[in-house]
């Protein structure tokens, strides 16, 4: 079949075929240096298809439960960046909708309800892993949930509850505000996805591969975000064409980061230490290496928006 594509185009999203976080990281920077069509992120979405139920947890079972693998700190920090990720699925899954029906083109909708299918499958794998290996017994994805919320910190409710629904819900109730879309791309795929989630993930999958353990949360979790830096591919695209069209969104995305971010970036600091800016995790890195390795992703997306990359001034 015939797609004519460029060279570059095409390997960046061939290489997303990788196993490890931080190829994936990097293939991300190629991807949103090429900017592929829509119709490109499209068929990667097609061609990149997985289950949540392929991933066999009997390992991580076993391992979650020995005490001479995990200290109490460990697990009270896997703990709390799991269901900030379990949580956060469920809220970008419902709250993506108001965004499929304002995107102006066919294109844009069809990638972004392929986008709410990818999320639903990411919420689904972090409660079949709940259920498998951390052991939950609540009945309904709901009530797992609701049992998990008691470990995510404020910052992460004020961003998904406050900054986020509002967003979705002003394109809920006026799907023809394109700024509002702008914001809301900002928000969701450069801020929380692009910016946050994957250098959470980046740390969380690090560690684990360095302690060689659970390999069936790693397997999938790598898949999730696989399709995540797909979504951030999308969303720099977004803007970019958008910026092309009117610079006056750049100011709009200006405005929309320093709203976001520094709420954002506290969603990476436990509740329980005594610095949110600067405190040592249980896996031995320090906070600071998160928040640098998030601004710098952040910036490479705004160098490609045609933004510059100080737009980015968080607190961090
Ligand atoms: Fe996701
Ligand atoms: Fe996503």
């Amino acid at each position: 079949m015939a797609i004519s594509t460029n060279g570059d185009d095409q390997s960046a999203l061939d290489v997303l075929l990788d196993g490890d976080i931080d190829a994936i990281m990097a293939q991300l920077d190629r991807i949103v240096e090429a900017a592929p069509s829509y119709r490109r992120l499209i068929s990667r979405w097609e061609n990149q298809g997985w289950s949540s139920e392929a991933f066999d947890f009997s390992r991580d079972a076993e391992e979650w439960n020995d005490d001479s693998i995990w200290t109490a700190e460990q697990r009270r920090f896997m703990l709390f960046s799991l269901s900030e990720f379990f949580l956060g699925e469920e809220r970008v899954t419902t709250e993506l909708l108001p965004f499929a029906i304002a995107a102006p083109t066919d294109d844009q909708r069809i990638f972004l309800a392929s986008q709410i299918s990818d999320e639903a499958r990411h919420c689904v794998f972090f409660d079949r892993f709940y259920r498998e290996v951390l052991g939950s017994e609540a009945e309904t994805i709901t009530a797992n949930l609701a049992i998990q919320r008691a470990n995510v910190n404020d910052d992460f409710k004020r961003l998904f509850d406050g900054i986020l629904h509002d967003v979705a819900d002003e394109l809920r109730r006026d799907p023809e505000n394109f700024e509002a879309l702008v914001r809301g791309i900002t928000v969701y795929m450069i801020v929380i996805e692009g910016t946050l989630a994957l250098t959470g993930a980046r740390f969380i999958l690090r560690s684990l591969k360095e302690m060689d353990r659970l390999p069936g949360f790693r397997d999938g979790f790598t898949h999730v975000n696989r399709d995540e830096s797909r979504h951030v591919g999308f969303g720099v695209k977004f803007l970019a064409d958008a910026i092309k069209a009117d610079e006056r969104y750049k100011r709009v995305v200006q405005e929309t980061l320093s709203e976001t971010l520094p709420v954002g970036v506290l969603a990476f600091s436990p509740p329980w230490v005594e610095d949110r800016y600067d405190f040592d995790t249980p896996f031995g890195y320090h906070s600071s290496e998160m928040f640098e390795y998030a601004m710098r992703s952040l910036s490479k997306k705004l160098a490609a928006m045609g933004m510059e990359p100080s737009a980015a001034g968080a607190p961090a």
